[in-house]
């Protein structure tokens, strides 16, 4: 098989196995759905997540994940996972975690909670520190630089709209719920837009930008800066544009900031800033969701859904598992 071939294959590969990976954890922290304990969930999709890594066959490199080493037991920033993390060999990746994006929603119950990993190829995400992001997506198809994190939001809306052949009236703006964004849900109401408020998750708020029957046009708001960084991912597979700027809250974070290799604090990421090169995304709704179904629980077998897609392809799955506890291993059941 020539060089070229191979890597093709070892690609579609990973792209499956990366499936195995976001359905252990998302089995795993569906068991604390509603329980009200968001630090077991996230402990139960760390555990399933950190060993489902074991069987992929990859050198790989945690570059968003669960924290600094001293503050995370497992999947911390710089561990290596995989099956050749060891013993070398395999391809080299950097890999991007969030094991249970949306711990409180699974505590509480709420909807939308999900499993997910990024991988690129070594150097390929922007190793993004533990701080706010501001960040703003539309979807695809529409004229570069449409909209941009520095205009205004009336301005924006008006760009969008102009674009999209359509009212601004027309338009429906994601966002976090959170009192900061008080501005900003102001300004679009004024503007006469439309608002779609999500409890937490902008990872999928993020992404729904790219899925037509989410009826989101664009994303706007401040999140965690790991999961815009997830987020790049999945849109530079799926399509769109997004720009993120880091938000730095005193001297102490602008320094760890540095030291992870960020030299200009006010620097405006684009996509490929964010997740250059060839990337993977996948994810495993844990509770239901307007872009996955949440895992259903049924004895002695479970059902999951999830989603996979590479940026060299451009391919999109939603992929259904169906998990026998019977003949699957203690370890993997979830
Ligand atoms: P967790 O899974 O860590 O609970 O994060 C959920 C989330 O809503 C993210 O999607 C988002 O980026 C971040 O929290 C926003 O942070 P905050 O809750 O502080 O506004």
């Amino acid at each position: 098989m020539a060089d070229l071939d191979r890597q093709v294959h070892v690609d579609r590969n990973l792209a499956l196995e990366l499936v195995r990976v976001t359905e252990a954890a998302g089995l795993a922290a569906s068991r604390w759905m509603g329980r009200g304990d968001k630090n077991a969930a996230d402990g139960a999709a760390v555990e399933a997540m950190r060993k489902a890594f074991d069987t992929v066959a990859i050198s790989g490199t945690v570059v968003i994940g669960e924290g600094e080493m001293d503050e995370a037991p497992m999947l911390y920033i710089g561990e290596k996972v995989g099956l050749y993390a060891k013993a070398g060999g395999g391809p080299e990746v950097d890999i991007a975690v969030d094991p249970l994006e949306g711990t409180t929603i699974t505590a509480k119950g709420g909807p939308n909670a999900m499993a997910c990993v990024a991988l690129a190829q070594k150097g390929g995400f922007l190793h993004a520190p533990d701080v706010y992001m501001d960040k703003i997506a539309v979807g695809p198809g529409l004229p570069d630089g449409v909209v941009h994190i520095d205009a205004s939001v009336e301005e924006n809306l008006a760009n969008l709209a102009k674009a999209k052949k359509c009212g601004i009236g027309d338009l429906v703006v994601c966002l976090l719920d959170r009192d900061r964004h008080k501005d900003i849900v102001k300004r679009c109401r004024m503007a006469g837009a439309r608002i779609m408020m999500i409890p937490d998750g902008d990872v999928s708020g993020v992404v729904a930008v790219s899925q037509a029957d989410t009826g989101v046009d664009i994303y706007l708001g401040s999140g965690g800066a790991p999961e815009g960084v997830l987020a790049a991912a999945a849109l530079r597979c799926i399509g769109g544009q997004m720009q993120g700027k880091l938000l730095f809250e005193n001297e102490e974070q602008i320094a760890r900031a540095k030291e992870m290799g960020v030299t200009d604090p006010s620097r405006v990421y684009g996509l490929e800033d964010m997740a250059r090169g060839d990337v993977m995304f996948a994810a495993t709704g844990v509770t239901t969701g307007p872009m996955l179904r949440g895992v259903r629980h049924l004895g002695t077998s479970a059902v999951t859904h999830s989603i996979v897609m590479r940026s060299k392809s451009g391919t999109v799955r939603y992929v259904e598992g169906h998990h026998n506890f019977a003949r699957k291993p203690l370890a993997f059941q979830g």
